[in-house]
Parts: C-alpha cells; sequence; structure tokens
C-alpha cells in the first residue's frame, strides 16, 4: 500500500477535487496488454500511466474489473471481491492505485450495483429454492406480469424484463441481460452486502465509484421503475458511508434521465456528487449538423442548478452506444439519419460509433466539441483513443464496435499486446484512414500539430483557468444563432472567462453582449493574445472560422 504522506502530498487533501478534475475512461480489455496473452490488463493501465499524466488527466475511471464471465463487459460480475483473471490480481489493482497516486491522479472504479451475473454464487444459491438464505436477493414472481411500466432498455436483444427459471419455476427481473438478474434492495441484507463491497475497494484506495445503473434499483408496482425514491433512500446510505469513513471519495451516478429526474440524485449535496448530464450531450450533436447554436443553447437553459459541491460530468462518447433516449422521437430520428445512415451501426436506443466516425474525421468538428466539453460547467470525461480520434468497427456486435484496443504505435497489434495477432480480444483497427498504422499515440505525440497534442495542450490550459472547473455560467446573448456564447466565473471574484463557438461550416460574424464587463479587455488564452477593449455600448464583435471556437479572460484595463 502507499505511505499515506505520499499520497497527501501528491494529491491535493480537499473535497472537491473532482470539479476541477478532468477524467479519463479505460476500458481494461482494450487498453494494453502487459502479460502477452491479447487482452489488456490491470498492469497494462499501470505501466500507461506516465503516458496519462503527460497528456494531463486527473482521474482514471475503470470500467469493472472483477470476475465475470463477461457477456456484458464486465457488467456482468461474478464476484465482487476479486479480479478478473485475465486482468490479474488484487494486488495488481494496489500497484496501480499505488503508482497513479504518486503521480497525483485518482482512480474510480466501476460499481455494478443494480444486477449481478447469473454466474454469482448469490443466484446460484437464490434459484435453487424458494426458501434458502439467499432465496430473496433476487427480484422473483411466480408470472412476468409484473411491473409492465417499465421499458426495456436493451431492446436489440431483449423482449421482456422477466425471464422463466426452471430450477425455481419462477421469473426473475432484469432490467439489462436474461444473464443479469437485479439485486432486490428491499433485502437490507443486499443492502449491506453492498456496502460492504464499497467498503472494500475504497478501503483498498480506490477514489471513488461510477455507480452503474443506480436508477433502477427499486420497482413498484405502477411506475416505471426508475428513480423511485427507496432508490434515493439507498444512495444516501452509500453517500453516508462514504462521507464518515472515505470523505475524499466521488460517487458519480450514471442515470440516463429526464434533467428533472437526474437532478435529485445529487440530493440536497447528500447523495451522489456528480451525474452524468446525458441530455446535454446529444445535443451537442444535433447542433454540430444543423450547424445551430439552438439545441445546445436549449439544453443549458433546461439544465437545473445543482447544490453546492456537487458537478456534472460531460463526455462525447462513452463505451456504451451514443444514447439517444433522452431527445425527442422528431431529433432522435434526425439523429439516425445524420448520424447512422447506415442501419448497422445502430445499437439499442443510440449509435454505436466513435466520435471521429460520427464525425466524418473533421478535426475542426473534434476541437469545437472537446472545447465545448472542457469549458461547460461540468468535469470533462474523455473516452480512451478519442484523445487520437480513433476509429471504430461497425461490425462487431453490441457496444464492441467501440471497444477496440488502444492504438499506441505502427508496430504490430498497433503497439497493444506482444501476442499472436490471432490471439487478440479484438482486431485492431487496420484500416486506410483510422488504421493504427497512421492513427496511433507514438506518431502523435512526435507530431506538434496532432490532435493528441492539440488535446493536451486544452487539458493544461483547463487546469490554470480553474473556473472552467467550479466557476459560476452565463449564457449570453448573441446575434447569430450559429454561435454560442456564455462566461464561467467565480462569484465575488474579478475572473471572468468569455467562451464563443461556431457551429457552422462557414466562417460565421457575431455580437456577443459583454455590457457585464465594459472596459475590460479580452486576453485569448491559448495565444495570450490581447484583443480590443469592449466599448460602451458591451456589444462586442468577433469574426469565428468554421467551426471556430475562442477562449478570451476577461481582464480588468
Ligand atoms: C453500462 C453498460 C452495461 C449496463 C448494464 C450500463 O449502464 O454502461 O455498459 O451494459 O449498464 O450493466
Amino acid at each position: 500500500m502507499l505511505d499515506p504522506s505520499r499520497r497527501t502530498l501528491a494529491l491535493n487533501d480537499e473535497r472537491t477535487w473532482f470539479q476541477r478534475a478532468v477524467f479519463y475512461e479505460v476500458y481494461v480489455r482494450g487498453f494494453y496488454d502487459a502479460t502477452g496473452d491479447g487482452q489488456g490488463d490491470i498492469r497494462g493501465v499501470t505501466s500507461k500511466l506516465d503516458y496519462l499524466e503527460w497528456l494531463g488527466i486527473d482521474c482514471l475511471w475503470l470500467l469493472p474489473f472483477y470476475a465475470s464471465p463477461w457477456k456484458d463487459g464486465g457488467y456482468d460480475v461474478s464476484d465482487y471481491y476479486s479480479v478478473h483473471p485475465a486482468y490479474g490480481s488484487v494486488t495488481d489493482i494496489e500497484e496501480l492505485l499505488n503508482q497513479a497516486h504518486l503521480r497525483g491522479i485518482r482512480v474510480i472504479a466501476d460499481l455494478v450495483l443494480n444486477h449481478t451475473s447469473d454466474q454469482h454464487p448469490w443466484f446460484a444459491e437464490s434459484k435453487m429454492s424458494r426458501d434458502n438464505p439467499k432465496s430473496d436477493w433476487y427480484v422473483w414472481a411466480d408470472d412476468d406480469g409484473g411491473y409492465q411500466s417499465a421499458p426495456v432498455i436493451f431492446i436489440d436483444s431483449q423482449s421482456s424484463n422477466w425471464t422463466y427459471c426452471p430450477d425455481r419455476e419462477q421469473y426473475y427481473w432484469h432490467r439489462f441481460f436474461n444473464h443479469q438478474p437485479d439485486l432486490n434492495y428491499e433485502n437490507p441484507d443486499v443492502q449491506e452486502a453492498m456496502l460492504q463491497v464499497v467498503r472494500y475497494w475504497l478501503g483498498l484506495g480506490f477514489d471513488g465509484f461510477r455507480l452503474d445503473a443506480a436508477a433502477y434499483l427499486f420497482q413498484a408496482e405502477g411506475t416505471c421503475c426508475e428513480n423511485l425514491p427507496a432508490t434515493h433512500t439507498f444512495l444516501k446510505r452509500i453517500r453516508s458511508v462514504v462521507d464518515a469513513e472515505f470523505p475524499e471519495a466521488v460517487l458519480l451516478a450514471e442515470v440516463n434521465q429526464v434533467p428533472s429526474e437526474v437532478v435529485n440524485y445529487f440530493g440536497n449535496g447528500d447523495e451522489c456528487h456528480m451525474c452524468y448530464d446525458f441530455p446535454l450531450m446529444p445535443r451537442l450533436f444535433l447542433s454540430v449538423k444543423t450547424e445551430s447554436a439552438l439545441p445546445t443553447a436549449e439544453a443549458l437553459r433546461q439544465t437545473p442548478d445543482i447544490p453546492a459541491g456537487c458537478q456534472w460530468g460531460i463526455f462525447l462518447r462513452n463505451h456504451d452506444e451514443l444514447t439517444l433516449e433522452m431527445v425527442t422521437d422528431q431529433e432522435r430520428e434526425f439523429l439516425y439519419s445524420a448520424f447512422a445512415s447506415d442501419p448497422i451501426s445502430r445499437r439499442n436506443v443510440g449509435i454505436g460509433r466513435r466520435l471521429a466516425p460520427l464525425i466524418d474525421n473533421d478535426r475542426r468538428v473534434a476541437e469545437l466539441l472537446h472545447a465545448l466539453i472542457l469549458s461547460l460547467p461540468g468535469s470533462p470525461i474523455l473516452y480512451y483513443g478519442d484523445e487520437i480520434l480513433m476509429g471504430d468497427n461497425i461490425y462487431l456486435g453490441d457496444r464492441d464496435s467501440v471497444r477496440t484496443p488502444m492504438q499506441w504505435s505502427p508496430d504490430r497489434n498497433g503497439g497493444f499486446s506482444r501476442a499472436d495477432p490471432a490471439r487478440l480480444y479484438s482486431s485492431p483497427i487496420i484500416d486506410p484512414v483510422y488504421g493504427y498504422q497512421v492513427v496511433n499515440v507514438e506518431s502523435q505525440m512526435n507530431n506538434p500539430s496532432s490532435f493528441l497534442r492539440w488535446t493536451r495542450e486544452m487539458l493544461s490550459v483547463r487546469h490554470r483557468e480553474s473556473v472552467l472547473g467550479d466557476g459560476e455560467f452565463k449564457l449570453l446573448s448573441v446575434d447569430n444563432d450559429c454561435v454560442l456564447a456564455f462566461a464561467r466565473f467565480l462569484a465575488r471574484d474579478e475572473r471572468v472567462v468569455l467562451c464563443v463557438f461556431n457551429f457552422a461550416s462557414k466562417v460565421q460574424p457575431v455580437s456577443v453582449n459583454l455590457s457585464d464587463w465594459i472596459s475590460r479587455v479580452p486576453v485569448e488564452l491559448l495565444g495570450m493574445t490581447p484583443f480590443p477593449v469592449i466599448e460602451d455600448d458591451g456589444a462586442y464583435r468577433l469574426t469565428l472560422a468554421p467551426y471556430g471556437f475562442l477562449w478570451f479572460e476577461l481582464c480588468v484595463a
């Protein structure tokens, strides 16, 4: 274990670190194979920490690494206390945590709360009879007629949330795959068992959890079985354990819900510290395709205020499909036709593509979207490989399309593994546009104008301008619908950052209302170039390149 005094030196000892952090999501299986068996592993992640430190990320989010039959990328856990043998051991995890902390990088784990694998010993016991000690650790019923208002989530493969179990001659409830039975949180023993899991991994040194599928923990007849009061009560229980025993740990909730529901997961600052901003994400893509800032501005207007000490998690892509659950039917149809004209790229209610192919590999759009998630209210969460604009393979099933090996170099297997290529868990991308021979970390590190180097530079500006992490947010009025403008500032502080974005593919003029900051001098943050002073009427004219953006500090003259 890490010497605690070193850790305090390396990491700032304060509770709201996550408000200024840049997160980086790692699919361990696809990141780096240190053991040469064709699968990424924990030691592989550890060996790439220098890279992640160089890039400037603050917190790693590890996708599930627990023992699992791996029928759902590890979200089908068969033992919460052990590491999948292909990934390594608990000792490897401890070493990863130690090495990350020495570099000032925090690490959060994915906590799969809602369900286990059907291979978990709890389920094996539960299904054997109706009166064994674990018989009510899962949600059982004599027929499949209950909770009909709860939608099926994985519509590509599941037709019902109930599956018949011949052993028990009953049905069990599952919101995801039928090999993932939902735990029964009505049972206090289940709650206790999960709190022990929380204590175990935080005690080992993790800095928090992403709470998987947090909206579905309880069921109630006549409801959609999402966002129920009992679910909030249990999440608050987890939070009270965290506050009492691990006060620096963060809870990041995965709740793919409308803004008025998501905001409840912050409680009164006594539930989750962070929630993903699912409603915002598809609107960014909508704005790009419609060349209009209005969808994004509207989503921002609908984003509720959150309690002090909380934060949104904002992202472009992740290990799942680009989910389109949070848009209107009309918007969804438009997004499908704009981004998934080939039906093979559709997954469930969404699109199984990475960022670069979604935006036709347009570097300008990639920069625009990254600049947005680095300056909008929230902490940015980057998905491994997007920093080099990696491609995908839409012919792989389910969400494996976006989980191909990280492309480290032009060497064999993209530098991901020394194994025989035939042994890899998935082939690396080899097409002429996104193939590892052209798109890889090594070549982009060596190229000063690469997207990787640009991203690194942007992360350093984001760290320098901490107001982008924890500042107030104000949308500014503009006279051009293609353009989004907002300010980030600290109340009672002089420091103000102005951010302006052009969603159009053509150059655009704009006048931004800066009447709150008359006589200040905008200084552009990437080149530190002073711009003309803000005159008395506050109408500030700018010209933006196609998909261009500008960040300024508004300096007191
Ligand atoms: C995860 C998915 C997973 C599902 C079931 C989700 O929210 O992000 O990858 O399949 O939960 O655990």
